[in-house]
């Protein structure tokens, strides 16, 4: 039982995809709540603050307007993370949880070790009773950590600081973040504490119907993340395997997509063949999960759940072989330009995009490539391709005009489904390439019937005819 009444004051420990996008539609939500969004990286926190609403660090469809709206009147950023958990009855914990790169499990557990100091932070500063709850996606059976660092530096420090520990992790999918937030499927609940369960639910009740706020326990909150992203990751392979046997069979993806998507329970989304999965969680999930099933003893769960990340792999791998085998085997001093680098539309984030790899791809063929994305900052290409040299020596540049780069270029290669693509007009295109030029579409933006107008040869995904 905990005498909180009612919360006026959060804190959310990491300012990031999830952190700044989810506190600002809480504040928005909440007017009578004070949402504080603390992190350690200074100029996160600048970008935060910046005047200039184009310059924040998470670019998403409708959070400039939010942020516009709230901040500094309820919604706050800062680098003073003790301060604000001391001033806060809940904190969420945001940080990311990366593959971990070293150790036992390196290449597949989740590194949580920045939760785990999140943590310690909050048993340090915390007051009186405080709600921590996971927003992070972590490994199932974290939340036993998380209470026992907070039990142990609360016997050693202040007998009136007290906790309760729940999961409640984040279904919001970049570039519809806010679209999601403000109208979720379903809230998540996990715990054993149900004043600080009605506690978090209150807040969420400002603007979600209550029928869509789903209460468990700790371990199945934290396992339905994991399973939630393991079963949309293992539908894009599961089509993406079918775009490659369409191919070769003169099968159409679309007309299969729509075919199984018909039947209510295969269901029609999230059923669209691409370059594979991109983003910061999918494989990072995935890779903890067969990690976790391993260290329960499951090994053939572990190398089911494997196989969508094999698929994925060699969906981009196959791509690349596309290319090379239509470029007549070689792209050795050859023009490739690349439409696109984010790993999704709407969106300024290229971790894990597909592009880093079919890129890598390219250069080593000895391609030169020329990078257009309307979004991305060049200084994140930059690091995703930091192995390569940049163009002035011979391999790779950025272009912020489409057109400029399809200049000389053989070939076009379309990796994120961006709208301006689809307003491409593929004839004053067609005169600016290299002939025999060659356009490959593997997000399926093209009207094949508009672009074979033109005399430039298409390739697209999943498309029997090629
Ligand atoms: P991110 O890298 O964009 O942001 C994490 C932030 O945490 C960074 O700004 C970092 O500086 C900060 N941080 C790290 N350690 C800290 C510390 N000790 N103290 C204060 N700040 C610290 O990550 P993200 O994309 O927001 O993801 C966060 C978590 O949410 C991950 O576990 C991820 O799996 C999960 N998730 C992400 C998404 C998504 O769409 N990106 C969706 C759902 C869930
Ligand atoms: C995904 C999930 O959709 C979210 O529910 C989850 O909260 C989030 O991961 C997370 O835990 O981080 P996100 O990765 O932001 O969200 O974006 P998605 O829309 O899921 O797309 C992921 C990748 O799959 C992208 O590269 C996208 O292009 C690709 N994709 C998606 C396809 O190739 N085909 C599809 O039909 C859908």
């Amino acid at each position: 039982m905990i005498n909180l009444k009612k919360i006026k004051s959060i804190c959310c420990i990491g300012a990031g995809y999830v952190g700044g996008p989810t506190m600002a539609v809480i504040a928005d939500k909440c007017p009578n709540i004070r949402v504080n969004v603390v992190d350690i990286n200074q100029e996160r926190i600048d970008s935060w603050n910046d005047l200039d609403l184009s310059k924040l660090p998470v670019f998403e469809p409708g959070l400039a307007d939010i942020i516009g709206r709230v901040r500094n009147k309820n919604l706050f950023f800062s680098t003073n993370v003790g301060k604000f958990i001391s001033k806060s009855e809940l904190v969420f914990i945001s940080v990311n949880t990366p593959t971990k790169k070293y150790g036992i499990g390196a290449g597949k557990a989740s590194d949580i070790s920045s939760l785990e100091e999140c943590t310690r932070q909050v048993a340090k500063y915390a007051t009186g009773h405080t709600i921590v709850i996971e927003k992070s996606t972590i490994p199932v059976k974290t939340a036993a950590a998380v209470k026992a660092i907070l039990e142990t530096t609360q016997s050693d420090n202040d007998l009136n600081k007290t906790f309760s520990v729940l999961s409640n992790p984040e279904f919001l999918a970049e570039g519809t973040a806010i679209k999601d937030l403000e109208n979720p499927d379903r809230i998540l609940i996990g715990g054993d504490d149900n004043d600080a369960i009605n506690l978090l639910k209150d807040i969420y009740l400002n603007w979600v119907d209550i029928n869509k706020i789903i209460t468990t326990n700790l371990w199945s909150s934290e396992l339905s993340k994991l399973a939630s992203n393991a079963f949309l990751a293992q539908r894009i392979s599961s089509i993406n395997s079918f775009s490659a046997l369409c191919e070769e069979t003169g099968a159409n993806i679309d007309e299969l997509k729509r075919a199984i998507g018909t039947d209510k329970r295969i269901g029609q989304y999230f059923l669209n063949a691409g370059p594979g999965f991109g983003g910061s969680c999918f494989q990072k999930d995935i890779l903890n999960l067969t990690y976790l099933s391993e260290h329960f003893g499951l090994p053939e769960v572990a190398a089911y759940w494997e196989q969508v990340i094999n698929i994925n792999n060699w969906q981009q791998y196959r791509i690349y072989k596309t290319v090379l085998n239509k470029l007549f085997g070689t792209l050795s001093n050859k023009k490739i330009s690349i439409f696109g680098f984010a790993f999704k539309a709407d969106t300024n984030d290229t971790r894990e995009s597909p592009a880093i790899k079919i890129c890598k791809y390219l250069l080593d063929e000895n391609a030169s490539i020329v990078i257009h994305d309307p979004r991305v900052n060049e200084s994140n290409i930059d690091i995703d391709l930091k192995d390569y040299i940049k163009l002035k020596f011979s391999k790779w540049e950025v272009s912020s005009d489409f057109e400029l780069a399809a200049k000389d270029s053989d070939a076009i290669i379309i990796l994120t489904e961006w709208d301006i693509y689809q307003k491409i007009d593929w004839f004053k295109i067609e005169k600016l390439m290299r002939k025999p030029a060659w356009v490959f579409d593997t997000r399926k933006l093209i009207e094949p019937n508009v672009i074979k107008k033109t005399n430039l040869n298409f390739w697209q995904i999943g498309y029997g005819l090629n």
